[in-house]
Parts: structure tokens; sequence; C-alpha cells
């Protein structure tokens, strides 16, 4: 197993290129098994999960090539609808594959994601919604076993909760139905934008983009003429970077980036004392005199991304008063806050909120990964810690940041890959 070695109390400095959304790529690969044409889709990161979804969509039956961040999927030969849980227990938006896989043959077997270690996160939602629709769903064995012979029906919906992943295998099950679908309390984040961008510019008449209110017309089970498309920048990674730049107190510019997807991030960074300068696709981050404590709310878009809380709290544990982080969407997500008291941090935990007493002193540690953003507060503390920190089980910082060491290095940061 790898573990991330950083020398921490560096200052960065340079230019990072933002990779493509590993949180629209996911979706928009399951998309592919709506088209009668073979995609390529380009920006896709070179990140576990995106790997790990192509062999899922292998595993179905289709053809697939993944070279310098082009994925080319061809879904007309996919001829099993059997999604096994050795896979989606590796990455729990497989369960994307639900709607498109229903709502093209008219059944299939996806195994339950069950809980992570940010929550229990059901799909409760996502099968609701199904069953408007006019499927049948039973549950045996840990999977969801579900089918609609004649195909899925228009409905109106109404999510009971914002769900990104729920709205999104909704909004490709409603593309094939027969008739139109209506869709209240839909997801706004851009990655879901971004799905029905490209569905409508497959044919697909999609009313209400980038609202809460859907309206989607049904193809009546005809195939999509999905084109070719380039996935948006991932505004979690480039926030990410940000943070780096803020937690070292140093400028650094991240490019390749969408600014207007970041407004809930960089408002944060201004009111702790940063200056940020942004151009149309880049953001620069500057150091200030002194970094300000916060309160943060997660949120969904355009709220605060709960994708981020980690790598705030880490730069938090630097600002010169007390913060609170008030985590609204997933009840355990607050994984890291052990390995950053291990590091030195002064953080007291009360059900859903954290509040940061700062400054402290972070000092090396040999800490341990328990999430995707977990493991990146931890490399982000490592910058400031003074000596060496040791990340053991990166391969959840795998799962969604690609070539982390290379970018990091570029920015002047001493960090190595070493295996346990
Ligand atoms: C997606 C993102 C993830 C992000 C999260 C919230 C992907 C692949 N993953 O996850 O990175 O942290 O959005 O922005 O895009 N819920 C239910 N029932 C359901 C579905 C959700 O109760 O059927 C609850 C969840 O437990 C959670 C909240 O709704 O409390 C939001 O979850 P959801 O938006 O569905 O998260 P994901 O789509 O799994």
């Amino acid at each position: 197993m790898d573990y991330l070695e950083i020398e921490g109390s560096q200052k960065i400095l340079g230019e990072v290129a933002i990779s493509g959304a590993k949180n629209a790529a996911l979706p928009l690969l399951t998309l592919t098994l709506l088209s009668r044409r073979p995609v390529k889709i380009d920006n896709v990161p070179n990140v576990a999960d995106v790997r790990t979804l192509l062999q899922l969509l292998e595993n179905l039956g289709a053809k697939q090539s993944f070279i310098k961040n082009s994925a080319t999927v061809d879904t007309s030969d996919v001829n099993s609808t059997f999604a096994n849980y050795d896979i989606v227990r590796k990455m729990r938006a497989s369960i994307l594959t639900l709607g498109p896989l229903l709502t093209r043959f008219g059944h299939c077997e996806v195994s339950l994601p069950g809980g992570c270690a940010i929550g229990q996160r059901p799909i409760d939602l996502h099968l609701k919604a199904l069953e408007m629709m006019g499927a049948d769903i039973d549950i045996k064995q840990g999977y969801v076993i579900a089918s609609a012979p004649n195909g899925l029906n228009g409905a109106n919906i109404v999510f009971d909760k914002i769900t990104v992943t729920g709205s999104e295998n909704i909004i490709m099950a409603a593309a094939l139905a027969h008739g139109t679908t209506t869709l209240s309390n839909v997801a706004k984040e851009p990655e879901v934008v971004q799905l029905c961008e490209v569905l409508n510019k497959s044919g697909t008449e999609i009313k209400g983009i980038g609202s809460a209110e859907l309206e989607i017309k049904g193809s009546n089970g005809k195939l999509l003429d999905i084109p070719d498309f380039t996935v948006i920048p991932d505004r979690i990674e480039a926030g990410t970077y940000l943070c780096a730049g803020a937690i070292t107190n140093s400028e650094i510019t991240i490019t390749n980036v969408i600014p207007e997807h970041l407004k809930a991030l960089i408002s944060k960074l201004i009111s702790m004392g940063f200056e940020i300068l942004k151009t149309k696709n880049s953001i620069t981050i500057k150091p200030c005199a002194k970094i300000l404590p916060t309160n943060i709310e997660t949120l969904e878009y355009p709220g605060f991304p709960t994708d981020m809380q980690a790598q705030f709290m880490a730069l938090c544990t630097q600002a010169n008063g007390t913060s609170v982080i008030d985590e609204r969407l997933f009840e355990n997500r607050f994984m890291h806050v052990s390995e950053l008291s291990r590091m030195g941090a002064n953080i007291k935990l009360t059900s859903h909120t954290a509040t940061i007493y700062a400054p402290t002193k972070l000092t090396g540690a040999d800490v341990m990964a328990t999430d995707l953003r977990a493991s990146s507060a931890l490399v982000l503390a490592a910058l400031v810690a003074e000596g060496t920190t040791r990340i053991h089980r990166i391969y959840h910082l795998d799962r969604g940041y690609e070539n982390i060491e290379r970018k990091l290095s570029s920015l002047g940061v001493k960090i190595k890959r070493l295996s346990e």
C-alpha cells in the first residue's frame, strides 16, 4: 500500500492546472449507456473512481478506451445489467448505472452501495422516484432488483431532499422514458447542469436547466445521439489547491477552472482575509497579513460544499481565532478531526458541529486517511506542520485527485509517494 511523505513548514509558489471533475465524469460515463453511438469524452480525470466505473461498464459488455484523459465508450454491445457488489463496494457512484440500465433494458440488478465512512447514505429517494415512474423494485440479498418490462413512464416527482446522484439517476432515466417527467427540488450542482446540457445536445428536450425544477421529454425508449464533449473542471480539486495556497499563506494560481463554480469558497477565503484575483478561467490567491477565523455551514450548491469542509477545517487551524463548522449534509463527516488533533489541532466536536480553536502549531505525525476529502485535509495540514507527516491509506486520495504529488511538487512541496 502506498503512503505520502510530506515535509512541512513550506511556502509554495506557482501555477497548477485543474483536472476534469470526477463528479461530473462519473454520471457522464454512465450516460453513455443511453447512446446509440460511441462517445468520446475529453478532460476525464485519470483517478481511481473513473477507472472503476470504466471497468464496471466493460463488465456490462461496453467497449472502452482511456488514453490521455480521453475516454471513448461504446455501449452498443452491452449484454449484462448486473452491477455486482465487488465493484459497487469500491465506489458508491456505481449506483449511477441504475437509472440508465433500467430505462434502456427494462430490468437490472445493482448492488446496494451501503453506508460509508461519512454516513449511512441511503438511496431511498432514487428508488422512490423510479417506482413513481412505474418500476417494480425489490431488495434481495443486498441487491436492488428493478424491472419495468415496458419501459419507464414520465411522472411528476418531488424529491423530499436534495440529492446529487439521485437527481442524476432520475434525469437519465427520464431521458428514455415514455412521456414527460417533471422533477422538483432537483440538485443544482454544476455536475448536474452539465449532464442536462449534454442530454440537451443529444436531442432530449429539458426545460429549467440549472434550476430546481426540470421538465424532461422522454424519447419513448429510443437511444440518443450523444455528441462528443469535454468534462467541466473539478471545483473541489480547485478549492483544495486554493486551500493549499491559503494554509501556507502563499501566492498560487490555479488554471483551467470556472470561477463561477467556486463562488461560495472564494467568498469564504476573502472573508478570511485573502486577496483573490480571477480571470475567465484562472484564480490567484495572495497571502494575507493575518488569517481570520470563519463560520461555515455546508449546504447544497450554490452553498458551501460538504466536499470542502475537511480542507477548510485544516485551514481554520491556522486562523487567528475560533472558527465553527456546521456539517449539514452527512452525519459522520468528521473522521479527519481525530487525525488533525493528532497533529496538534484543537477541535471540539458536538453532534454535527466542530469548533476549531486556533491558531495551533501543527507537528508532523503518522496519520490515516479515512475518506477522500478527509485525506486532502491531512495533506493540507502536513504542508504547515513542523517536520515530516506520513499519510497512510492514500488509496482514498487516489479516488479523486489526479497526479496530486506531481501537482504539489510543481508548487515546491517536498512530497514523496512511498510503499509501506
Ligand atoms: C454526491 C457527491 C459527493 C457529495 C454529495 C453532496 C458524487 C459522485 N458524489 O454524493 O461527493 O459529497 O453529493 O454534495 O457526485 N440522501 C437520502 N436518500 C437518498 C439520497 C440521499 O437520504 O436517496 C441524503 C444523504 O444521506 C445525504 C444527502 O441526502 O445526507 C445528500 O446526499 P446526496 O446528494 O445524494 O449525495 P451523493 O449523491 O451520494
